[in-house]
């Protein structure tokens, strides 16, 4: 493929984030500045079953670079994964002649490339979400905008808090993982930290506030993860009851998932699009763009699925069968990795609180 490609296409799916926009606009400009034709699905896996389609030249990707959502919409399309959607999104790719395509999200979205790769199609992922749960990539496009939109909406609610001698119990989004949580529970100055990687003491956090009121502290911000289901809510009642602090519950949902993307968002996303075109480009598919110290590295896009199952306790009997021992073994190490950075992280949270 690699001197034959001519024309690619690029979607976003799943839930949207910051810098999505961005990245299709690096992935439009760069195929277009190698003398590429460029096409965008619209909605994401929904828009190759429905076919709604719309070439990209270079200005319908101006003004998009600084933009929140994506303007090729997104969609968590259920049909795509059944053998009759997969079977129209490849004759859509076919229809239209593509020699590959970019899709750009998070896990769901990369398990749809990965199934549309093993029919057939190349592709490249780039892993967009707020959550920052891509096992096989440092980041996710999103994750940066999303913590400072929580910090943000956190540094408000311990104003008010302060000034009525309140705690409030704040609930963001992370679907199963509690990166956001911690790291915006750290550098907002949570008393504590509720997450689903690590086993939260209820009983050591409310002794805390009990002790830190005794000693004249005002304010108390708690984070939990979206992840634990209804527990800060019950956690708020708790603290209430047990500190005699009055105590809010705030659940920020979607609002974290919007707003102009940061630097970071930005940069990262731009040079994930540009880097997903080289590879195809030099006749690379089936891969993955992930970040590891903070460099941007290509991973198979099959391998980055396994060992997110595996991170994620989901593997299926005979995932790990194409996979050599040693391949096995550095999936392990790498979920050992994850799992020690957010335990590390987790460690400061009392500490500094
Ligand atoms: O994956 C991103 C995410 O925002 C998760 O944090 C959250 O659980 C989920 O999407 C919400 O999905 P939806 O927008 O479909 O409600």
């Amino acid at each position: 493929m690699s001197n034959q490609i001519r024309k690619i296409a690029v979607l976003t799916s799943g839930g949207d984030a910051p810098g999505m926009n961005a990245c299709a606009r690096a992935v439009a400009r760069t195929a277009l500045a190698r003398g590429l034709e460029v096409i965008g699905f619209l909605g994401g896996y929904s828009g190759l079953l429905e076919d709604k389609m719309v070439k990209l030249g270079h200005n319908d990707v101006s003004n998009i670079v600084n933009r929140g959502g994506t303007f090729l919409y997104s969609d968590r399309c259920l049909d795509f994964k059944t053998p009759e959607g997969m079977a129209k999104a490849v004759a859509c790719c076919k229809k239209y002649e593509i020699d590959g395509i970019v899709c750009i999200g998070g896990d769901g979205t990369l398990r749809g490339a990965t199934d549309l790769s093993n029919h057939g199609i190349p592709t490249i992922g780039l892993t967009g979400s707020i959550d920052n749960d891509i096992t096989a990539s440092d980041y996710t496009i999103g994750f940066d905008t999303a913590m400072n939109t929580v910090c943000e909406m956190i540094d408000r609610l311990r104003d008010t808090c302060e000034s009525h001698a309140r705690c409030n119990v704040v609930e963001v989004m992370g679907r199963d993982c509690g990166e956001i949580a911690l790291r915006t529970g750290i550098a907002c100055g949570a008393v504590a930290v509720a997450i689903p990687e690590v086993p939260f003491d209820e009983a050591a956090a409310i002794a805390k506030i009990k002790a830190l009121k005794a000693e004249g502290k005002r304010n108390f911000i708690v984070t939990v993860s979206e992840g634990l289901g209804k527990y800060g809510e019950d956690l708020a009642k708790k603290i209430q009851a047990e500190t005699e602090v009055e105590t809010k519950f705030a659940r920020l949902a979607h609002v974290v998932r919007g707003g102009n993307p940061t630097l970071r968002d930005r940069l990262t996303a731009s040079e994930m699009g540009a880097k997903a075109v080289e590879l195809m480009l030099e006749g690379k598919t089936n891969l993955v763009v992930v970040e590891r110290n903070s460099e941007l590295v290509a991973c198979d896009i099959n391998y980055s699925h396994i060992v997110d199952r595996m991170y994620k306790g989901k593997l299926k009997d005979g995932d790990l069968d194409p996979y050599s021992a040693e391949e096995i073994a550095s999936m392990k190490e790498l979920c050992a990795y994850r799992k020690a950075e957010i335990e590390r992280l987790y460690a400061l949270v009392d500490d500094l609180a």
